[in-house]
């Protein structure tokens, strides 16, 4: 117990760069009161001593704004900087030489009687106002950004930031940009619409040149015949072969 305290000091000596010495820290830091209040409380939990517990825990709050549950398992070198509205629910288990800061929860989503707190490896910090919310581990040498919301396993060495909380570093390595863009779904029903379109302006184009060649056709038909009726007068003696303004079978099918 006095080694566990005696950690718990070095810690805020080795971390927080505004601590001024042992008087300071005795005295100015509410997350050292909360955490010697809960090694108090949690030594009454292990002797069944419900009730006391959880009374000094209370009062502990009342006096730090800390709220750390008798029932968490805590190693050495706890660190709650500043500390107002952390909240450490009972199934939590913590690892030694970790940081919290102000507004953090460390939380449940059951309410079922069992492990429904998040487990702290070692050297885990967490940021202000970070909530961890469930039964699952946050690994070795972690750290999760200020304010975000951890709902899954976070593996050792890594860092998690935002809402849900999304890993940025991995094993000291930048995880890559993921596409974050939900709302850009695509749209099944609008591509197969676009393909259709595509479709009906090729079978157009096809139409204009098929019609393009078809007045061709006609042009070089009206000159054969001028020609022919040259060389050959038609029945009604019309040089021009009495039929000029008929348009061919073949047109007229087309258009
Ligand atoms: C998460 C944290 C530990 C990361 O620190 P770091 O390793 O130096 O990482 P970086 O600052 O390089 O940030 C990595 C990326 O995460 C982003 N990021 C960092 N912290 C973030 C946060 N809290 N929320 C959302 N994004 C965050 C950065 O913008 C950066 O994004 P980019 O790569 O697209 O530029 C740190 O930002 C943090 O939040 N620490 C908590 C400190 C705290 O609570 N102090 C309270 C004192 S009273």
């Amino acid at each position: 117990m006095f080694e566990t305290l005696k950690s718990d000091i070095k810690a805020v000596r080795e971390r927080d760069p505004a601590c001024r010495g042992l008087l300071d820290v005795l005295f100015n830091y509410p997350g050292f009161h909360a955490v010697l209040i809960y090694r108090a409380s949690h030594e009454l939990w292990e002797v069944r001593l419900y009730f006391f517990a959880r009374f000094l825990s209370h009062l502990g709050r009342v006096l730090t704004g800390i709220e750390i549950h008798p029932g968490v398992r805590a190693g050495k070198g706890l660190f709650i900087d500043h500390g107002m509205g952390v909240v450490i629910g009972e199934t939590t288990e913590i690892g030694d030489n970790v940081t919290l800061y102000q507004g953090v929860t460390l939380g449940g989503v059951s309410l079922k009687k069992e492990k429904r707190h998040p487990t702290l490896r070692n050297n885990v910090v967490v940021g202000a106002g970070a909530k961890i919310l469930g039964p699952f581990e946050v690994g070795e040498n972690s750290r999760i950004g200020a304010n975000s919301v951890v709902v899954k396993e976070v593996p050792p060495n890594s860092t998690v930031v935002g809402i849900p909380g999304r890993i940025v570093v991995k094993e000291g390595k930048k995880v890559e940009d993921i596409d974050l863009n939900h709302q850009v779904m695509p749209d099944p029903v609008a591509k197969a619409f676009t393909c259709l379109m595509d479709h009906v302006q090729l079978l157009h184009k096809r139409l204009d040149q098929l019609s393009e060649k078809e007045d061709e056709d006609q042009v070089q038909f009206e000159d054969l015949r001028s020609r022919l009726s040259g060389i050959v007068p038609s029945p009604s003696g019309d040089a021009s072969g009495g039929n000029k303004k008929q348009a061919s079978p073949r047109r007229k099918s087309a258009k």
